[in-house]
């Protein structure tokens, strides 16, 4: 057990450990490795053109973290951690890393201290100038990040979607449309499940302008599914059910309000919505959604919220909460909305 001094200095250093995650990330370290066969940095150096001994302090780091092991001629392999940072790992979480420490999230965080103190929620503007979204046309190395990484955490997500909605009834759900469903991911990983839905992934022109990255092309899934480029917060086509993942927690309540009547009024009929989020429990329970809202207090307009609040921005909106769904142990869960 730690004692307070030393919980305390852990998390003060925390940001250590991921720039040094993440520095492999962005130098290529993890794709040269494998899981056996030991790599020394001189030879790595001179394949990724970098120092050869700055490189052997950051895999010792590496190591002492335990995404690498180090033998005692100073080689490295891979540990079942570090593998998932190769980006041909088929649930590769480097381009999350990419993200998250990044160049421009990183920079959000300074002004967190300003923003609480004046309560004005808008870092990406008092550091770019304007809001995300609005960045990710500005910033082609953003947009490209951003998008991967939504695409690359999808694969942890999904399946803990899936896993909530296990003693769900969807055998009614002709047509699904996965709603600011970027890549598509989610909506692909639903198709496979259920054979019987065909799907729909509405998300900004740009996002899906590009067959070569998006999931339905890549899973041969594009017969049934179809992308749409669109706006949200005007539109959205006409479906028996709507998904929204990570997507309410963008925005403030008056937008998720406007976002859920788009939808109502999209699906001009009876239709149920998916909501997938972190969703907050109450104050004993420390929680990844306490403090993903400080991220999205940093990142835009938006928070994480408790399943009542959910309920509530669904009344606003002309929807009635159906019920909360969890697969056990998953940080991620799903409110289930319908319309008449
Ligand atoms: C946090 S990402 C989530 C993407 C996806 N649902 C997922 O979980 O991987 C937010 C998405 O909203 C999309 N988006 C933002 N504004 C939008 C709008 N007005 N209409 C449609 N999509 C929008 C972005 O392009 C982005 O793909």
């Amino acid at each position: 057990m730690a004692t307070a001094a030393e919980h305390v200095i852990d998390v003060i250093f925390g940001r250590w450990r991921s720039q040094i995650l993440a520095a492999g990330t962005e130098l290529g370290v993890y794709d040269r490795l494998d899981r056996a066969a030991p790599r020394r940095a001189p030879e790595l150096a001179a394949e990724l053109g970098l120092d050869p001994t700055l490189l052997y302090r950051l895999l010792r780091a590496q190591a002492a973290i335990g995404l690498l092991a180090e033998d005692a001629a100073g080689g490295f392999v891979l540990t079942e951690s570090g593998d998932l940072l190769r980006a041909g790992h088929p649930q590769s979480l480097a381009a999350m890393a990419r993200l998250e420490e990044g160049p421009q999230h990183y920079a959000l965080w300074k002004h967190l201290p300003a923003m609480v103190a004046d309560g004005r929620q808008n870092a990406f503007l008092r550091e770019f100038g304007h809001m995300a979204f609005d960045h990710t046309r500005a910033d082609g190395d953003y947009a490209e990040r951003f998008d991967q990484a939504m695409s690359s955490y999808s694969g942890a997500q999904a399946a803990q979607v899936l896993g909530a909605l296990q003693g769900t009834d969807i055998s009614d759900v002709r047509v699904f449309c996965d709603v600011a469903g970027g890549q598509g991911y989610m909506a692909c990983a639903l198709l496979e499940a259920y054979p019987h839905l065909s799907g729909i992934v509405l998300d900004l022109p740009d996002v899906v302008a590009d067959p070569e990255a998006l999931w339905a092309y890549r899973l041969g899934l594009e017969g049934r599914c179809r992308y749409v480029g669109g706006d949200m917060f005007k539109e959205v086509p006409q479906a028996d059910a709507y998904g929204l993942k990570m997507i309410l927690h963008d925005w403030n309540d008056e937008e998720c309000v406007a976002i859920l009547e788009t939808i109502r009024r999209g699906a001009a009929g009876p239709a149920r919505v998916f909501i997938m989020e972190h969703i907050v429990p109450g104050p004993e329970t420390p929680h990844f959604a306490k403090l993903f809202d400080v991220h999205m207090m940093c990142w835009g307009s938006g928070q994480e919220r408790t399943e009542a609040e959910y309920a509530e921005l669904l009344r606003r909106a002309g929807w009635r909460m159906v019920a909360g769904h969890a697969a056990p142990g998953a940080v991620m869960g799903v409110i289930e909305g319908a319309c008449d």
